[in-house]
């Protein structure tokens, strides 16, 4: 355990469990708990979701646990970055008020422990291409729901597809918690926030920006009077056709809140794609709004 003070707040740093349960044990039961679940690397886009949990709970949880179960191939597992010491510093300048960090043998008692079985909003997409990726997900969530026992988690919409997967898990298995998804944070060009830009060249990153102006431009056909999603998401990939080094892996148009293909557009639904360049993998969507 470690503590770190910030004006009225004192954070702590907890690598036991057991430890984290008798401070959680310790909140008086009609305060709430709001929670950020990370893998760390946190940038802006975590910092939102912990400010926005700031300002709505009493006390605000975060953990840092790079998930094993949820990655595709042990090379990917082991290149994520691990930067602790920044990230609970960050949580310390946002006035968190506990950081858990667990170990693998602490989670989960066997190194292949049963997984949970998502629902039906897991097959396809993110599902497809990485196969395992949200039982993975559902299982760790799951448990570090039972752990914390937070009143609201709080999740950035910049994986959609986790929060509707997220959203379903805990409507089954943990129906008090309110899980409250929250917008992408984005760079100046429009790159939405990801712990993976970091591992973008020069010259990917600078075609990482088409991703942005393909999703804004088929918002704007679509409030030009288009609603075919064919004709929405052509106009997209018009866009990724001008750089050969994107490679397009899928780019669809679903109904808002879920994983349903859309035919024609409606104000809510999402467009959702993901690209590959220079071998990162990266996500993005967005949502049909007039306004
Ligand atoms: O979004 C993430 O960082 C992870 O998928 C999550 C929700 C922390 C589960 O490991």
């Amino acid at each position: 355990m470690y503590e770190m003070g910030r004006g009225q707040t004192m954070t702590t740093l907890f690598t036991d469990i057991q430890q984290f349960t008798t401070w959680r044990n310790e909140i008086p039961k009609h305060d709430t708990v709001g929670f950020v679940p990370t893998m760390g690397a946190l940038h802006g886009g975590h910092i939102s979701l912990m400010q926005r949990a700031r300002s709505e709970c009493d006390h605000v949880v975060v953990s840092i646990y790079v998930n094993a179960l949820q990655f595709n191939s042990l090379n990917d597992f082991s290149k994520y970055p691990r930067t602790e010491s920044v990230d609970f510093e960050l949580c310390a300048q946002v006035g968190v008020d506990s950081v858990l960090v667990p170990l693998q043998s602490d989670m989960f008692i066997s190194d292949s422990p049963n997984l949970l079985s998502p629902s039906k909003e897991a097959e396809a997409f993110e599902g497809t291409d990485r196969p395992g990726h949200f039982s993975g997900v559902v299982t760790v969530v799951d448990r570090l729901f039972a752990v914390v026992q937070p009143t609201a988690a709080y999740f950035g919409l910049k994986d959609y597809q986790q929060v509707a997967v997220i959203r379903n898990m805990a409507t089954t298995l943990h129906p008090r918690i309110d899980i409250r998804p929250c917008d992408t944070m984005r760079e100046t060009d429009g790159l939405a926030m990801s712990s993976r830009n970091r591992f973008l060249t020069e010259t990917a990153r600078a075609s990482a920006g088409l991703i942005p102006l393909a999703l804004s431009t088929a918002i704007a056909h679509w409030r030009n009077g288009c609603r075919d999603a064919s004709e929405v998401t052509a106009i997209a990939r018009s866009i990724f056709d001008r750089d050969a080094s994107i490679e397009l892996q899928y780019l669809s148009i679903v109904k808002d809140g879920t994983m349903d293909q859309v035919e024609a557009v409606s104000e809510r639904d999402s467009i959702i794609a993901a690209v590959v360049i220079d071998g990162i993998r990266l996500i993005d969507n967005m949502q049909f709004s007039n306004a």
